[in-house]
């Protein structure tokens, strides 16, 4: 749980990216932030993991408190989990070795150092094997689809072992098939973990399948709050400023990664577990 009190940001006296809000997350809950370009979803994000420091309130974490010192904001950091549209993987990398990034900062320093102990490749396996990655691992990043290299970066994400996930339009370059697929892991790391995800989206048909909540932001304010269901075309009419739900449709994908994908799933070559772990 993390709740947000008050909370404000003014970039400049001029420019305020989010007017006072107060919210709580839950667990087992995927809320999803709507809003038009500017609205102010990726200021919240931001937010919540103090990556942009509120210029008013304070958010408060579950058994951390107030996130005021250097020592409650890095140990916050440590176990939220930030997935981006694009999803900062190190190409050269395998799909493994990126996943195993996930892991380095639970570890003491010198421990990097070393080669990964075996039980933390096993594990980040079974986080590939969560997002249905497990016989991809040996694969170098840059070689997997769109789709694919979003799921490797959720697996990172899982790797983090994460109380906490936060993903900023995390399908917003990929086409609606993978789209689904992509939130459906999301959504089944909440249910199964039992942790709160809060993930920006632009496409309100994929809001309304798979967010528990929807938070709807228009011009740094809360304008809706509530469950899927309940969100009417007068709502709608107020986050996207009038009644052209056209700002709603999703926008055009910026490649098809279903085709890579099946390329990619033809390419696939199956990696005996064990190969894996040695
Ligand atoms: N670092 C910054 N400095 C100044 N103004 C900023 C900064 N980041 C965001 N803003 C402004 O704050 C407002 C909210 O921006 P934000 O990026 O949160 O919107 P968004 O809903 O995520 O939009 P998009 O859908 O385009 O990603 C906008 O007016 C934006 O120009
Ligand atoms: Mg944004």
């Amino acid at each position: 749980m993390i709740d947000l009190e008050k909370v404000a940001v003014r970039y400049t006296s001029s420019v305020v990216g989010l007017h006072p809000v107060s919210l709580r997350f839950h667990a087992d809950q995927m809320t999803v932030l709507l809003g038009q370009s500017g609205a102010g979803k990726s200021t919240l994000l931001r937010t919540i993991n103090l990556l942009t420091a509120p210029t008013e309130g304070e958010v408060i974490a579950e058994d951390i408190g107030p996130l005021s010192t250097p020592a409650a904001i890095r140990a916050h950091r440590c176990r939220t989990a930030m997935i981006f549209q694009q999803h900062q993987l190190i190409g050269r990398l395998t799909a493994l070795q990126n996943v195993m990034v996930g892991r380095v900062g639970m570890s003491p320093s010198w421990r990097t150092l070393f080669p990964s102990p075996r039980r933390d490749r096993l594990f980040a396996l079974e986080c590939l094997d969560r997002v249905g990655l497990a016989d991809r691992a040996l694969e170098r990043t840059s070689n997997l689809s769109g789709g694919q290299q979003q799921r490797v970066g959720i697996a990172r994400a899982l790797a983090q072992e994460p109380r906490l996930i936060l993903a900023d339009e995390p399908v917003a370059s990929l086409d609606p098939g993978t789209s689904h697929r992509v939130l459906t892991h999301l959504k089944d790391i909440v249910r199964e973990d039992g942790i709160p995800a809060i993930v920006s989206l632009h496409q309100l048909d994929l809001a309304r399948t798979f967010a528990d909540r929807i938070v709807a932001l228009a011009d740094g304010r809360i304008v809706f709050d509530g469950a899927p269901d309940d969100l009417t075309a007068e709502h709608l009419s107020r986050i996207y400023g009038s009644a052209d739900s056209a700002a709603a449709k999703p926008p055009t994908p910026k490649r098809a990664a279903s085709n890579q994908e099946r390329a990619a799933a033809s390419a696939s070559t199956e990696t005996p577990v064990l190969e894996i772990l040695d």
